[in-house]
């Protein structure tokens, strides 16, 4: 990230979304009360055309497009969203239930700036259904991490976690609901925590 930042520019974060958006939602409203400081989320980028977050983002006056696959090779639809992010200037990439794994290019081009949530407590339950997989493994505890993202799957250095304990007559849904609270006052603090440290130290 430019070393402007620590001079007070605003940190400008674009966000990847494939779906419902809530904790894109969450990121845009911490950014707004300032629990995010000194930032602005500049887009917000979906690769599905009908994700419900992106009318959930264009009301509250962000801006958004939309990059589908359309059967193309990942680089190349990566390259086109690296285009997009580039055009924006963008300092830190979020990706927030982004459900596509990022080319090597993309994440070369963004590195140690593309933000991952995922809902268990990493390195446990990498990829799909990771409240499912907690539930079948029969732990009594899972949760929601905050990593960087790198070539790995959900295996990049992890800047946050929080904890969620399991009940006896949790579903899967229930389980979602309870961590995904989680997760929507983890990622703003993580996202604040991340810029702070690039602030301090560039
Ligand atoms: C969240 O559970 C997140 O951890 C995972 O995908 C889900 C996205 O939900 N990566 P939302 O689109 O942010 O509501």
């Amino acid at each position: 990230m430019s070393s402007d930042l620590a001079a007070g520019r605003h940190a400008r974060i674009g966000i990847l979304i494939s779906g419902r958006g809530s904790n894109m939602i969450a990121l845009a409203d911490a950014v707004r009360d300032e629990r995010i400081p000194d930032a602005e989320i500049a887009i917000v980028i979906s690769d599905q055309p009908n994700a419900a977050g992106l009318a959930k983002a264009a009301e509250r006056g962000i801006e958004t497009l939309v990059i589908a696959r359309g059967g193309r090779l990942r680089a190349d639809h990566d390259r086109e969203i690296a285009a997009a992010l580039g055009a924006k200037n963008i300092d830190l990439v979020c990706l927030a239930g982004y459900m596509r794994m990022l080319s090597p290019e993309f994440i070369a081009a963004y590195r140690g700036r593309i933000l991952n949530i995922h809902p268990s407590l990493l390195p446990a339950f990498p990829g799909l259904e990771a409240q499912r997989q907690a539930l079948e493994y029969g732990v009594k505890i899972s949760g929601c991490t905050v990593h960087f993202v790198d070539e790995t799957l959900d295996a990049g250095p992890i800047i946050a976690q929080r904890p969620v304990l399991i009940h006896e007559m949790d579903t899967v849904e229930s389980l979602s609901a309870r961590i995904l609270a989680e997760e929507h006052k983890l990622y703003p603090e993580a996202v604040s925590a991340v810029l702070t440290q690039v602030a301090t130290n560039a």
